[in-house]
């Protein structure tokens, strides 16, 4: 069967860069709609089926666009949970499916505007409910076998049953969340944080990093908790809780002023307040302290409306010093997206 439709999710303001990748990485006949302007909206292909799709946008791996889940069901719904009921049930019965053990987790947004009489938490609750007594699945919340998305807009409702993985993210709308703990120094750790996630990696295998841009020390704080030597790099003041720590060297100085040992570090991060071409020229100069096959990852900011060219640019500046993984625009990024990249070896 051909003709795939999807939801796709981008953090505020970069849909229409999401949209440019989907036409780019896809490279089949696509229709948008918007269901949140700017940042959520209706992806449907015509020609190509929910697999095909699926597979080129996970291989290729797009930067703006966080989330996407299938949509099996659209129905036009005047908010009964009763037909919302209805319907999921009628899709996860059809096509002698068996639901009976594998872990669901119900994922259900809604639009901004949604004034439905029926709320998502009332909802899932039900969901939960009709999945477990119905079918004898598992209603979970994390680590599920599948995940059921419904979207809730005043008049219509799309739902759709995907796995984990082929949603780009297994949380709701890729929006990763991490609990604030008491006297964290900055929200800017939950960028680290979700880096870390995103890309795979275990900071806690690396040894010794530069934090470049480090203050007030949200990236430095996770750096030490996960048992590596810190240097950070700063003008301004880091954190009073950090300086007790014996792991942590605090250099109070611009990054252009410093100098190390050759390879003396093994991770080198980077969330510098600076334009992207100026932010490359300083990371490149200190390139020489990161050892060959190390592991940078760096916070590009981006131009107004000229995302894709400061991207390009910066990779370019960086190059062929550092190599990229990977670039991604972070739930926890605002107008800026974050570089996994590594070292090359001359
Ligand atoms: C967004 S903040 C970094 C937040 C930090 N990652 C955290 O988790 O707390 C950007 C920092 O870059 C620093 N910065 C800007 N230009 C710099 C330079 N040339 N050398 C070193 N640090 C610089 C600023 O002083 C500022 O503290």
């Amino acid at each position: 069967m051909s003709g795939a439709a999807f939801i796709g999710t981008s953090n505020r303001g970069f849909a229409q860069q999401a949209q440019e990748e989907i036409r780019r990485l896809v490279e089949a006949p696509v229709a948008f709609q918007w269901l949140v302007p700017n940042e959520i909206f209706m992806f449907t292909f015509s020609t190509i089926g929910n697999q095909e799709a699926i597979d080129k946008l996970q291989e290729r791996q797009p930067v703006f666009l966080r989330h996407m889940q299938p949509v099996d069901i659209e129905r036009d719904w005047q908010g009964s949970d009763r037909e919302a009921l209805q319907w999921i049930g009628d899709r996860l019965g059809a096509a002698g499916e068996s639901w009976a053990g594998v872990r669901m987790a119900v994922q259900i947004r809604k639009a901004e505007q949604y004034t439905g009489e029926c709320s998502p938490s009332e909802l899932k609750q039900e969901l939960d409910r009709v999945l477990d007594s119905d079918f004898a699945a598992i209603p979970v919340v994390k680590e599920a076998d599948r995940i059921l998305s419904v979207f809730l807009t005043d008049g219509k409702l799309f739902a759709g049953v995907s796995k984990p993985q082929d949603n780009l993210s297994d949380w709701s709308g890729g929006a990763i969340r991490f609990r604030r703990e008491d006297g964290q120094i900055s929200r800017a750790k939950f960028k680290l944080l979700e880096a870390e996630a995103a890309f795979g990696l275990d900071f806690a295998q690396y040894r010794s990093a530069l934090d470049i841009g480090a203050a007030p020390g949200g990236w430095t704080s996770l750096l030490l908790e996960r048992g590596l030597h810190v240097t950070a790099v700063d003008p301004a003041k880091l954190d009073p809780t950090l300086l007790r720590d014996p792991k942590l060297t605090w250099l109070q100085k611009n990054a252009g002023d410093v100098t190390f040992a050759s390879g003396a570090f093994d991770l080198l991060v980077c969330d510098m307040s600076w334009g992207h071409r100026q932010m490359a020229k300083l990371v490149k100069g200190l390139l020489y302290a990161l050892q060959p096959g190390g592991t940078a990852v760096i916070t590009v900011k981006l131009m107004h409306k000229k995302a894709f060219q400061s991207l390009r640019e910066a990779i370019q500046d960086l190059s062929p010093g550092l190599e990229l993984q990977q670039a991604k625009q972070l739930f926890h990024n605002r107008d800026e997206l974050t570089l996994f990249m590594i070292r090359s070896e001359q």
